[in-house]
């Protein structure tokens, strides 16, 4: 997909489509409002007929409207024009695009970018339309022997914006909103990979493709040998069942000074979890191959952070394991050693996330990081708390908590805190070894965090449990390639504050 910006009037528009708002009740917008006068009231007259509510979501295509020269004119449903938020327009947008993809318009000409959104500038609204767009036409069918795509699908789409000098602003937001897209694109393609394909080995392979098409990336493999030389010996035994070896990533982004510390980012690998030894009931167990969608927002994150040539330092940290029963898998009750040298009795061989993170964390500690944040599709009891619509964050230091608050605003890729006081660390009491790896029923997602927080006393830390966010299930089962919004949004906030703070120090 292509995505261009432009000023100009609607009935000027060579194309094969003209996108335009209508409110409900049968309230045209301003766009829609000087086109119709250019008609002769063509498209009031219909409205007026009944043939278009206005309400969010619905649509009417129109061809040969008198006075113009375009082919079509789509009019969508904005809801009232009061009720207009980021959601209801994301709704619109979304609309506009499978509609666009299914009429066999291949290119269009939008002016949903011209609709009033409270708080939000053309530069959101743009950006905000790459990336839904994106996402809405987003197919995963490499699998398949037989596409079913369109015949003639939306190729391109020039997006308006009001003013001439809003050009340069919008180009910048289709630049940003295409990173965020190509990388939420190849977090999504991860995370619907198969276990048998998505592979520790095949995730490390993508690391270096990385490393490949980006001349800012470096990508550094360790094998089995080296967990074991370095003593991870709490991520080796998580991969003990599996006769596919681990693998763990170390992906490095230098787009700042030299000595900038960077942002550490560890991301969850875990191929395929079928509980180990306490293994999981079956209903629904294939979904367990998305249990690497952290990983996969990772290389997701740094992608998009690539493409934008963001002028920091980010270093992904990427633990990569299958969870199998097997004649020489973990065993409830084993006691085993982490990097950082606590002991973990292993009580439920299901709890591997924290398992294999802990041992990343440490490791995270040589990079000298500004901050360090995990992503994880950690508990089952964070999609019970928060559902599919806020992932889960737990920080040892609240102003980083504070950024990735808002940041998860900006982006509209939402989290929620969750507190991560003292208190819930007895449950991790263990006789026989420094700590247990489950901490009871009570507080799930806070205890896996607390497991976490005995790692990374050393740094500023965020942990985002992504378990409810990162993909959805029913008949729309896929990944969703959160949280790589939220992650980019961060990071092109610290570039931005960082680029302030320097130019202060110079005047
Ligand atoms: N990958 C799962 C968490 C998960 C479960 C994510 C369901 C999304 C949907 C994780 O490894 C796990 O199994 N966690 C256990 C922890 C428990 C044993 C303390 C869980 O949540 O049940
Ligand atoms: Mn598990
Ligand atoms: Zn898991």
């Amino acid at each position: 997909m292509e995505f261009t910006v432009k000023s100009g009037n609607p009935e000027k528009q060579r194309t094969a489509c003209v996108v335009l708002g209508v409110f409900e009740p049968r309230r045209l917008s301003p766009v829609a409002e000087k086109l119709d006068e250019i008609t002769d009231g063509y498209i009031s007259n219909l409205i007026r007929r009944g043939d278009l509510e206005g309400k969010l979501g619905q649509t009417l295509l129109l061809h040969n409207v008198p006075n113009t020269l375009c082919d079509r004119v789509l009019l969508i449903g904005c809801g009232r024009e009061r009720e207009l938020g980021d959601s209801q327009y994301l709704k619109i947008i979304t609309k506009a695009a499978t509609t666009l993809n299914d009429i066999g318009a291949m290119e269009a000409v939008c002016y949903l970018t011209e609709l009033t959104i409270k708080g939000r500038d053309v530069a959101w609204k743009v950006r905000h339309t790459v990336e839904a767009v994106t996402d809405a036409l987003y197919r995963f069918d490499q699998l398949k022997s037989k596409k079913d795509t369109a015949r003639r699908p939306l190729r391109k789409l020039v997006l308006s914006v009001p003013r001439r000098r809003e050009l340069t602003s919008g180009e910048e937001a289709v630049h940003i909103g295409t990173a965020v897209a190509n990388g939420v694109t190849l977090a999504k393609d991860l995370g619907n990979l198969p276990g048998n394909i998505c592979t520790p080995t095949y995730l490390a392979d993508q690391a270096q493709e990385l490393a490949k098409r980006f001349k800012a990336i470096k990508t550094e493999i360790l094998n089995k040998a080296d967990m074991e030389q370095l003593g991870m010996g709490s991520l080796l035994s998580v991969a003990r069942g599996s006769k596919e070896p681990p693998t763990f990533i170390v992906s490095h982004y230098h787009g700042g000074n030299k000595d900038d510390h960077p942002v550490v980012l560890v991301g969850k690998g875990v191929t395929f979890d079928s509980g180990g030894i306490s293994i999981k009931p079956s209903a629904a167990m294939d979904e367990m191959k998305f249990d690497m969608c952290g990983a996969a927002s990772v290389l997701g994150t740094l992608t998009a952070v690539a493409e934008m040539g963001l002028p920091i330092n980010v270093t992904g940290v990427i633990p990569a394991t299958e969870n199998l029963p097997g004649g020489n898998a973990t065993k409830p009750g084993d006691v085993v050693k982490s990097l950082s040298g606590q002991t973990i009795e292993i009580l439920n061989t299901d709890a591997e996330g924290r398992l294999i993170l802990c041992d990343a964390l440490t490791y995270s500690e040589r990079f000298n990081p500004a901050v360090v944040i995990d992503i994880a599709t950690l508990t089952g009891a964070c999609v019970i708390a928060l559902g599919k619509h806020a992932s889960g964050l737990l920080s040892n230091h609240s102003p980083l908590a504070h950024d990735l608050l808002n940041a998860a605003k900006a982006s509209g890729d939402r989290a929620w805190e969750l507190p991560l006081w003292d208190d819930y660390q007895d449950q991790l009491k263990s006789n026989f070894a420094d700590m247990a790896n489950v901490g009871g029923r009570e507080a799930g997602t806070i205890t896996a965090a607390c497991f976490l927080a005995r790692f990374t006393k050393k740094f500023h830390w965020a942990h985002l449990d992504i378990a409810g966010t990162a993909w959805l299930g029913g008949d729309r089962k896929g990944a969703t390639g959160r949280p790589v919004p939220l992650l980019t949004q961060y990071l092109i906030d610290r570039a931005t504050e960082q680029r302030a703070n320097a130019e202060e120090k110079k005047t």
